[in-house]
């Protein structure tokens, strides 16, 4: 799509580390997509932080900063808004922008549960505006072409698989107790966090789930509570000798998945896995081969295929131009491309959805579908059992 040249207007709400990696995301849009005939003006940042607004105004040159989000909104130079801001606020911002008549690009999970996401779903459908979910793994090149494979049948008919996003950033018992930890203003605690993400890709690879059965697990109960003007100890860690309150989400899930196609996935996510970090990746199972991605080795995928079953080799296949987006980035095949680079692809997606009219995925009926999953996994660990969707 090239279209006449044109502006957009754009706000970012939030402006930490997501808000940081939005901006810089419409920062590049035209190095990656200059044919979509997009310039976008960094019109306005907010952020309830001074500092983190001043920050922003600073590295990327919004025109404008504002304490609350609703200036922002109100503000008639915008017409796109980057939410970035915790997921207690997603629901109300969500809807806020839609109703302004503001294309939207709001980060996951999208609010705390199903219902927030629906709210925000039925508030873009209303207002005929664009939504794209931040669900980023799916513009890994090699995430593409793992789905293009199993689609075109590498491995044969899909039968089981495994999911898995580990990591560590919350491993350390004095990690503070901030927003990620509370019910109120955080929802769902590794579920929203990482296992949207879990969710959203054995979706995107597999197809809808039909029902689940989950366990989930609270590791470090309390946290040290960050006071007001308090010192942090080395990496965003708490005093020792601060109070402490109380963990209110969990630090752990697993959970057997099934979807409508009858493949089972075995999901495992963690936020305070020790020796993990960014642990991501999924592997499925067919009835004549295996594929596989990692997020740390996100340039390549592990393939077996053939006919021979029983000590099939395994190929490692680098991705190249004609993987996703991969041509957008590199010339050739085993130069990685980035993990800010899959929210310029996402940020493409976006812009293509409001220059056509058409929606381009992951968009809200997709956040819609993987909070049904958290909050199935909620009730399922809760005493439920197998949980149908
Ligand atoms: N797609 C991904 O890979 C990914 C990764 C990390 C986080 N996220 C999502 O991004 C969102 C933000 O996460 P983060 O890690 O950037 O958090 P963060 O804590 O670094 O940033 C949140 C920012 O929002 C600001 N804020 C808080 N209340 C506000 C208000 N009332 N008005 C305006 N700003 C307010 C905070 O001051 C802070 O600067 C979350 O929803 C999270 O789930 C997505």
């Amino acid at each position: 799509m090239t279209g006449a040249q044109r502006t957009i207007g754009v706000g970012v709400i939030g402006a930490g580390w997501l808000g940081d990696v939005h901006a810089r995301a419409w920062g590049r849009l035209r190095h990656h997509y200059a044919d979509l005939g997009v310039t976008p003006q960094f019109v306005a940042v907010a952020d309830s932080v001074p500092g983190a607004r001043d920050a922003a105004v600073a590295k990327h040159g919004f025109a404008t900063a504002y304490g609350d989000w609703r200036e922002l909104i109100a503000d008639p130079r915008i017409e796109a808004v980057s939410v970035t801001a915790p997921n207690a606020l997603h629901r109300e911002i969500g809807v806020a922008v839609a109703a302004a008549g503001k294309h939207l690009w709001i980060e996951k999970p999208v609010g705390l549960c199903a219902a927030d996401a629906q709210a925000v779903a039925d508030a873009v459908a209303a207002a005929g505006v664009q939504g794209t979910v931040g669900f980023n793994y799916r513009a890994v090149p090699a995430s593409a072409r793992l789905r293009e494979l199993v689609a075109d049948g590498a491995i044969g008919m899909p039968t089981h698989a495994r999911v898995r996003l580990l990591t560590d950033y919350a491993a350390h018992p004095l990690g503070t107790l901030t927003w990620r930890y509370g019910l109120a203003s955080g929802g769902h605690g590794v579920l929203g966090d990482l296992a949207s993400h879990a969710v959203d890709l054995t979706r995107y690879v597999l197809g809808d789930l039909a029902g689940l059965v989950a366990r989930t697990a609270v590791f470090i109960p309390e946290r040290p509570v960050l006071q007001e003007g308090a010192q942090t100890y080395g990496h965003g860690l708490g005093d020792p000798e601060a109070p402490k309150g109380a963990v209110e989400n969990e630090d752990y899930v697993m959970a057997m998945m099934r979807t409508h196609a009858g493949v089972l996935v075995a999901l495992e996510c963690s936020r305070v896995a020790v020796g993990e970090q960014n642990n991501y990746g999924i592997e499925v199972h067919g009835t004549t081969g295996l594929i596989e991605w990692d997020f740390r080795t996100p340039g390549e995928l592990r393939l077996s295929t053939g006919s021979t079953y029983a000590d099939q080799p395994t190929q490692r296949l680098f991705v190249g131009p004609g993987a996703g987006e991969h041509g957008r980035f590199q010339p050739g095949s085993s130069i990685p491309t980035s993990y800010d680079d899959t929210k310029v692809v996402e940020l493409a997606g976006f812009v293509r959805s409001i220059l056509s009219g058409t929606s381009e995925g992951p968009v809200l009926a997709d956040a819609v579908a993987s909070a049904e999953a958290l909050d199935a996994m909620v009730r399922s660990a809760a005493g439920a059992g197998w949980v149908t969707l």
